[in-house]
C-alpha cells in the first residue's frame, strides 16, 4: 500500500515517518517549497523529538520517503491522509480553509485516477465536517462517488507536540470512523502491527472521539487548577492533594498538574470548536464554559501574585522564564505566557523574557517592547520579579533564583528548597 499525506505538520510528519519507518512508501504533499526540500534531503523543516533521524533513514537509506509539492502524485497511492491545520475562525467556528482546499485539491487529482482510493481525515475537524463538507467537496472535484470508487475514513490521531513520533509509533488506541466498511478495513490493515484496541465507528463518532478526548484532558487540567486555587486560599499544597487522589485509578495522576492553565494549537483551540458545535447542535455546554473560563483567568493569577507581593507593577521590571506552551517545542500558540506578558505590560511593567527553543516564533506575536535574553541568568538580572511559565529543564537551578521573588507557574523548583534560598510563591500551592 502507498500512502500521500498532505500537510506537513507535527501530525503529518510523524504520521509519514511513522508509516515510512513500517516499510510504506510514503509522499509527504505540502504546497511550501521550502519545507519539501528540506524533506527530501533527509532534514526535518520543523522540530519534534525523534523526527530528524527517522526522516534522515528513511529518505537517504531506506529509500520510503519524499516530498513533494505536486498534488498529482497523490494518483501514484492508494490512499490519501489529510492532516492541513484547522483554526478558530474569527466568528467563532472553524475555519475550513485549509481543509476545503486540500479537499478539493486531491478531488481532482482523483479525476484523472482509475481504480479506488482511500482519503483518511487525520486533521481535527467538528463533528459532522467530513460528511457535510469535505464528501461533497472531494466528489465535486472528483465527479466519483463516496463509498464506491473513494473510500472515506477519519482516523483522529492523539499525537502530543513534541513527542508526536513516539505517540504515533506507541498509540494507546486506533480510531477509525469509515464511510463504509472496506475504507475502514484499508486502513485498518496499515495498522495491523499495533497491539493497541482498534475501534471502527461511524465518521461522526470517529470526530467526537477526538473532540471528546482533548475537552476531558482540558477539564481535567482545568478541574487541577480550581482546586489548586481554592488549595492556594486555604494554604494547602494541590501537589499533594493531586498525588494521592491520584492513585484512585479512576481519577489519576496525569494531567492534574495545576499552573498557568493550558495552551496550544490544539486543547483551547478544539475545545472552543466543540462548545460552538454543542450551540449549533442546540446545546449549551455549561462544563465546556466554564473549563474555558477557569483557563482563561489562570495564567493571569500569576499577575495578581506578583501585586500582592511587589505592590503596583508600574515602573517594575519582571523576568519571565518560558514562552513555549509546553517544553520541547518551540511552539507559542496560545501560549499562558502570551496572556501574562500582556497584562504586565498593561499595569506599567517592563518584561525580561527568555525562553531556550522558542524565541524566534514569540518574536513574531509578542509585543516589540519586550527584551530578549540570552539566558535565564541574563533575564532574571536586575529584575523585581521572576516568572516562570515553560517546566525548562534548565530553569530548575536553584541558585539561579538566590534572593529573587519568584512566581512558579509550572512546579518547576521544590518550593521546600526554593523557600530556602528565595521569596517563592506557588501559583497553586
Ligand atoms: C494535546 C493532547 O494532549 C494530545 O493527546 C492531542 O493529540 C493533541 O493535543 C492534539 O489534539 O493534536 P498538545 O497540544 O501537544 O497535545 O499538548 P499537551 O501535552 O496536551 O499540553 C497542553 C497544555 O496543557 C500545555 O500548555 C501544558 O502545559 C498544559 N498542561 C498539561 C497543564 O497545564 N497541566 C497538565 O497536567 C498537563
Amino acid at each position: 500500500m502507498r500512502i500521500s499525506v498532505v500537510g506537513n505538520g507535527y501530525v503529518g510528519l510523524a504520521t509519514a515517518v511513522g508509516l515510512a519507518g513500517n516499510g510504506y512508501q510514503v509522499v509527504c504533499i505540502d504546497n511550501n517549497p521550502a519545507k519539501v526540500d528540506l524533506i527530501n534531503q533527509g532534514k526535518a523543516p520543523i522540530y519534534e523529538n525523534g523526527l530528524d533521524d527517522l526522516i534522515t533513514s528513511c529518505v537517504n537509506k531506506h529509500k520510503t520517503l519524499r516530498a513533494s509539492t505536486d498534488y498529482k502524485d497523490i494518483a501514484d497511492t492508494d490512499i490519501t491522509f489529510i492532516c492541513v491545520g484547522t483554526y478558530s475562525s474569527s466568528c467563532g467556528g472553524t475555519d475550513f480553509t485549509q481543509i476545503a482546499q486540500a479537499a478539493e485539491d486531491i478531488g481532482v487529482v482523483l479525476a484523472k485516477k482509475n481504480g479506488y482510493h482511500v482519503v483518511a481525515v487525520k486533521s481535527t475537524v467538528a463533528p459532522g465536517t467530513t460528511e457535510q463538507v469535505i464528501i461533497p467537496l472531494l466528489e465535486k472535484a472528483s465527479g466519483k462517488k463516496a463509498g464506491v470508487d473513494i473510500g472515506i475514513a477519519v482516523n483522529p490521531e492523539f499525537l502530543e507536540e513534541g513527542k508526536a513520533v513516539d505517540c504515533f509509533l506507541n498509540p494507546t488506541r486506533i480510531v477509525i470512523g469509515e464511510y463504509d466498511k472496506k475504507s475502514g478495513d484499508t486502513v485498518e490493515i496499515l495498522y495491523r502491527d499495533f497491539s493497541v484496541p482498534i475501534i471502527r465507528t461511524s465518521i461522526a463518532t470517529a470526530e467526537m472521539i477526538k473532540y471528546a478526548s482533548n475537552a476531558f484532558l482540558a477539564a481535567k487540567i482545568s478541574f487541577a487548577n480550581e482546586i489548586g486555587n481554592i488549595c492556594k486560599k486555604m494554604g494547602i499544597d494541590f501537589y499533594d492533594v493531586a498525588q494521592a487522589i491520584g492513585y484512585d485509578p479512576r481519577i489519576g495522576r496525569k494531567f492534574l498538574n495545576a499552573g498557568a492553565g493550558f495552551g496550544g494549537s490544539c486543547l483551547p483551540k478544539d475545545l472552543e470548536m466543540l462548545i460552538d458545535s454543542a450551540g449549533k447542535a442546540g446545546y449549551e455546554p455549561r462544563l465546556l464554559g466554564s473549563v474555558r473560563d477557569v483557563n482563561r483567568d489562570q495564567p493571569l493569577l500569576m499577575v495578581a501574585i506578583a501585586e500582592g507581593i511587589i505592590g503596583g507593577l508600574q515602573g517594575k521590571t519582571i523576568a519571565v522564564l518560558g514562552l513555549a506552551f509546553k517544553p520541547h517545542t518551540d511552539d507559542v500558540r496560545d501560549t499562558p505566557s502570551l496572556r501574562v506578558i500582556a497584562s504586565l505590560l498593561e499595569k506599567g511593567a517592563s518584561v525580561r523574557a527568555y525562553d531556550p527553543m522558542a524565541m524566534d516564533n514569540a518574536r513574531e506575536v509578542l509585543p516589540q517592547s519586550i527584551t530578549y535574553c540570552g539566558n535565564a541568568a541574563q533575564a532574571i538580572e536586575d529584575t523585581d520579579c521572576v516568572m516562570i511559565l515553560t517546566e525548562w529543564d534548565e530553569f530548575k537551578r536553584e541558585s539561579l533564583y538566590n534572593g529573587r521573588v519568584v512566581i512558579d507557574g509550572r512546579r518547576v523548583l521544590d518550593p521546600a528548597r526554593a523557600r530556602a534560598i528565595c521569596d517563592y510563591h506557588g501559583i497553586c500551592w
